[in-house]
């Protein structure tokens, strides 16, 4: 990329260090600077347009550009910018919120916190396990279990939960209190002649395994998506959570639902918690919460949690817990309107009338040759690739179909060499073909590159 010295580019890489970014390729590169956006499109300082095919970060639910949250971050803005809920204090876009989310839950719910990212949502979460299970005097009952190539954030606990590498390598991390188990992907994980069915029964035995060799009155939670997102969109096998849900129940385990990217219509439902019929006793919310149009995340917690964890803010006397910026009127506010707008234009609806689309076009990837598996639920899929020339290098092709799909107007995301779709929900059957045409034109141009 050339850089003027003046550039937005040239500063930004004097200036800016990037997240998920190599630092010294950066320095060389350089980024690609969005300037303005509009419904499923972005477009960079250069007049380029992009379909956004990942809704920025699976986020976007709403779409870029819509008026009507402007708008209510403006009337919010006006009249009380900021204010907190510490204390005996609140506001109220915070209490409608919250009262709209316990709503809305799929199970029931007791109590909304709020906090500012899905990481927070899930560090406050492993927080008030954790002193749940002090106020339950079980103070052995500290142990989590995620698992492998899970995605739950970047800090300290809930990178641990995270099950990917690179969020561990370098940092000391996990933390030894987190415990991985097997990643639910049928293809890469299966036994020779193993079923699909066989293979989800084994991952729930496997889960059991791991919880009584390491003491069940040691394991407090289970942290999951319904379907995973940045490990590279796995789609549980048929039966996963069936065989899951009662291992966790027999153990007193709570379990967590990270519906940070799976929330709010993603999956063809509300939550994914409905997709795949789950009872989770806490969910962490965010992304489509707000469309990302603000920093916003949640945290529902069923009475069995609560319960206790009131307990012990009274026998403490506080809760010393919370965030300058949680529950910030602004983003609540916004929140409520985007969540009116999915209510109101019932995108939802919209999903399940174009996910057989979305997913069919997704399927047809795989008459490339360079595509070794397709998979998805509603608007969320990948298709995965592999070429001998470039086998030896994980990521490799998936970064070089990237850069072809960007070069052909397509943001998409390559996690390692499977690329990722998850458009904003609003994408209309004719842009699903547009985003699909470009996809399946770049695949040709990579493998005829090859
Ligand atoms: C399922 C899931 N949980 C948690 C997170 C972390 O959210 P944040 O990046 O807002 O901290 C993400 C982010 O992609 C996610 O996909």
């Amino acid at each position: 990329m050339a850089q003027l010295p003046n550039s937005l580019e040239a500063r930004d890489t004097a200036f800016q260090l990037h997240s998920y970014a190599d630092a010294r390729r950066q320095e060389e590169t350089g980024s690609l600077v969005i300037e303005k956006g509009d419904g499923i499109y972005v477009e960079d300082i250069n007049g380029k347009r992009y379909i956004e095919g990942m809704a920025g970060l699976w986020s976007v639910a709403v779409g870029f550009g819509e008026k009507r949250l402007v708008e209510a971050a403006a009337r919010q803005m006006e009249k009380l910018p900021y204010y907190h809920t510490f204390t005996y204090k609140t506001h109220g876009p915070s209490i409608e919120l919250a009262e709209k989310l316990v709503e809305m839950a799929p199970v029931p719910m007791s109590k909304a916190y709020f906090t500012n990212s899905g990481s927070e949502a899930n560090d406050t979460a492993i927080k008030l396990i954790w002193y749940r299970s002090n106020a339950l005097g079980q103070p052995e009952r500290k142990k989590i279990i995620s698992r492998v190539r899970g995605y739950h954030g970047v800090t300290i606990a809930s990178a641990s939960l995270t099950g990917l590498p690179n969020n561990h390598r370098s940092f000391d991390l996990p933390l030894p209190q987190i415990l991985h188990t097997t990643c639910p992907h049928y293809r890469t994980m299966k036994k020779d002649g193993e079923s699909e069915a066989d293979f989800a029964k084994r991952c729930a035995q496997d889960l059991e395994d791991l919880i009584l060799a390491e003491g069940p009155e040691t394991i407090a939670a289970f942290f999951a998506e319904p379907v995973m997102g940045a490990g590279g969109v796995v789609v549980p096998p048929d039966g996963y959570w069936e065989a899951v849900q009662p291992v966790l129940k027999k153990y007193g385990i709570l379990f967590v639902a990270d519906e940070v990217i799976c929330g709010f219509g993603r999956t063809g439902n509300m939550f994914g918690t409905e997709t795949y019929n789950l009872q989770p006793d806490m969910m962490t919310l965010s992304k489509g919460l707000s469309s990302s149009y603000q920093p916003i995340s949640a945290l529902l917690i069923n009475d069995t949690v609560y319960q206790p964890v009131a307990d012990e803010s009274h026998n403490i006397g506080v809760l010393g817990h919370g965030y300058t910026a949680a529950g910030h009127p602004v983003a609540a506010a916004v929140a409520l309107e985007n969540l009116k707008i999915i209510e109101e234009r019932d995108l939802v609806g919209h999903v399940k009338a174009i996910a057989p689309t979305f997913q069919k076009r997704l399927a047809g990837l795989a008459e490339s040759p360079l595509v070794i598996e397709t998979r998805g639920v509603g608007l969320i899929g990948a298709a995965e690739l592999k070429h001998e020339a470039l086998a030896a290098m994980p990521g490799a092709l998936g970064a070089k179909t990237n850069a072809t799909f960007h070069d052909k107007g397509l943001i998409s995301r390559n996690m390692l060499d499977a690329m990722a779709f998850c458009p904003p929900l609003i994408i209309t059957e004719a842009q699903v073909n547009e985003m699909f045409d470009i996809a399946e034109a770049g695949l040709e141009a990579v493998q005829g590159s090859l």
